[in-house]
């Protein structure tokens, strides 16, 4: 079979929509990427080519192949316990500090779940070694806008490299269950934690009220406006007093009225202001 050819106004179109839709932007010269994560939807959808996959995208109830689209387009790089001090930061420095009983977290672009349950452990293994209070109860929402990357989460079971990356033997024998060689998270860090699919463009009021939000790795795919509007909107969704995890590359210049960043526990956090 020939490979098909994207065209640049081909390119545009998709690079608009994904921007649009999803608040993602892909730069210039990529256009081997929307060819290598694109081209197995041609044949799916039956199009013709990428000239057809622009104009059926643009067309009302195409529902399914946008979501395909986004999907295949989103990166989901992860890994456990990415950015190790942000759950001390959380234990050892938000918790021991103010002692609460209940918590809700928000881990705003969760991916296939690492971020969502290394807090669960985090906090499970703070409550066993008396670093946070034992009763605390905690709810853990996980949200992504790609559904595949949300059910793998949702499955809590990882092979090849996402069951290696960024663990020790000896947490893979604590928090896993070996499975085939495979590995499955063990039910207790399960408890609390939820995930669905949600778009970050959209509006936040669904999700309820949050005392941290880690939304890593994610801001650094849009523009300074979209930015900007997510990081005020969560800040309304965050509790008074309430924390903000970024990724370790990412920075809050511009929002200085809306967080101040802490330095607790040997790493970076950002709280909201009063
Ligand atoms: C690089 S991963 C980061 C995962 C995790 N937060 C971490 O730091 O390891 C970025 C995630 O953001 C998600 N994403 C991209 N655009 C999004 C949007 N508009 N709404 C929600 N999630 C989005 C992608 O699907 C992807 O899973």
């Amino acid at each position: 079979m020939l490979a098909k050819t994207l065209k640049p106004e081909e390119y545009q179109a998709i690079h608009e929509f994904l921007e649009r839709q999803a608040g993602i932007r892909l730069g210039t010269g990529k256009e081997y990427l929307i060819v290598s994560r694109l081209s197995r939807l041609l044949p799916t959808f039956d199009l013709a080519g990428y000239g057809e996959l622009v104009q059926r995208l643009g067309q009302f109830g195409s529902t399914s192949l946008q979501t395909a689209v986004i999907d295949a387009m989103t990166t989901n790089e992860t890994f456990w316990f990415r950015d190790i001090a942000h759950f001390r930061v959380l234990t050892d420095g938000i918790l021991a500090e103010s002692r609460p009983t209940r918590l809700r977290i928000w881990s705003a672009a969760s991916s296939t779940g690492q971020e969502a349950y290394t807090t669960a452990i985090s906090l499970q293994d703070a409550m066993q070694g008396g670093r946070v209070g034992r009763m605390l109860s905690y709810e853990i929402i996980g949200t992504d806008i790609s559904p595949t990357a949300v059910r793998e989460a949702q499955g809590a079971s990882y092979c090849g490299v996402a069951a290696a990356r960024g663990l020790s033997d000896d947490q893979r024998r604590r928090y896993f269950r070996e499975q085939g060689g495979c590995i499955e998270v063990l039910p207790q860090y399960r408890k609390g934690i939820s995930f669905r699919t949600f778009n970050l463009l959209k509006p936040f009021d669904s999700l309820g009220r949050f005392d941290v939000v880690f939304c890593r790795n994610v801001l650094i795919y849009f523009s300074q406006e979209r930015k900007r509007d997510i990081v005020s909107r969560i800040a309304r969704v965050l509790n008074p007093g309430g924390h903000l995890f970024l990724g370790s590359t990412e920075s809050m210049s511009g929002h200085e009225d809306l967080f101040e960043m802490r330095n607790l526990a040997g790493g970076l956090v950002y709280r909201k202001r009063t």
